[in-house]
């Protein structure tokens, strides 16, 4: 049977587990996650282990990036399937604050994200999100002290926020982005896709389906404009109601007039029923 991982509960735990690597002169991997863990944050742990010696994942659903009308209470838990998981790929360490230990009584600290975290895409829909996101990321980084960190490139907006984040405070890490897990029909993995109902969950391959029409499209010298409306419509069609379909600056996320100021990225976000949806793909 897989040994499973040790799990830390406080800072304390955690840094005793962290030293006991560093004194052996290994590498740290962080990946961090809000559990429920699917094949999507597996293939971050797979990579992870590539790149290093000790992989860490953090467990903890981060109450500072969720509205108060978003899923916090019902986001998925699945803590004993998740350590079953990572203990099959043989993780080391699992580091599961409560939010008391991560925001004990007068935690006053928050950051607020520019550039990518301000360029119109997730963050006109969340306004919270990346704060949120950036203030509980930088304190894993700071706990954790890892050599890299393994984000998904699912989340396209949050890989570009958190590099930029981790440059900007000059955090002596490695942010690495791994390619998007989908399912065999194409849709991108996600713990929110559990909320899908059947005919939602058939109708959800859609957006795959369409930014990859888009970008052969473009490749193929459509305009810019035109194929985002053409790929606009086939989404409407299917029956999302869009908050954005946008083709845009792959690393500044800056809007961009054509192909030639690439690369460049098509990023959606779009609504099925009360699931939220995003994907991304480059061109
Ligand atoms: O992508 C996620 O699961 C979360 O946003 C993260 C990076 C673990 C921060 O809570």
């Amino acid at each position: 049977m897989a040994r499973r991982p040790s799990v830390a509960r406080n800072i304390a735990a955690l840094r005793n587990s962290v030293a006991g690597y560093r004194k052996k002169g290994v590498t740290v991997a962080l990946v961090p996650t809000m559990g429920a863990l699917h094949d999507g944050h597996l293939s971050l742990v797979r990579a992870a282990r590539k790149k290093a010696k000790r992989v860490v994942v953090s467990i903890f659903v981060n109450p500072a990036q969720f509205a108060p009308t978003e899923d916090f209470s019902t986001y998925p838990r699945t803590w004993s399937a998740d350590i079953a998981a990572l203990a099959a790929l043989g993780v080391d360490l699992v580091w599961a604050p409560s939010a008391a230990v991560m925001y004990p009584e007068g935690f006053s600290t928050r950051l607020e994200p520019g550039g990518p975290a301000k360029v119109g895409l997730e963050d006109r829909f969340r306004p919270h999100f990346f704060g949120g996101v950036t203030t509980v990321v930088s304190k894993l980084f700071i706990q954790v002290a890892p050599d890299i960190a393994v984000f998904g490139q699912k989340d396209y907006q949050q890989l570009m926020v958190v590099t930029r984040m981790a440059r900007d405070l000059d955090l002596p890490l490695k942010v690495v982005g791994i390619p998007t897990v989908r399912e065999k029909d194409g849709l991108a993995m996600s713990s929110r896709n559990v909320y899908l109902s059947p005919p939602e969950r058939a109708t959800a391959p859609t957006l795959y389906r369409t930014l990859k029409e888009c970008a052969t499209n473009l490749r193929s010298g459509q305009p810019l404009e035109r194929a985002l409306s053409g790929a606009r419509a086939t989404i409407e069609q299917a029956g999302f109601a869009i908050d954005y379909v946008e083709a845009r600056h792959a690393q500044s996320l800056a809007p961009i007039a054509s192909l030639d100021e690439g690369p460049v990225r098509l990023l959606v976000a779009a609504r099925l029923g009360r699931t939220r949806l995003i994907d991304n793909i480059a061109v």
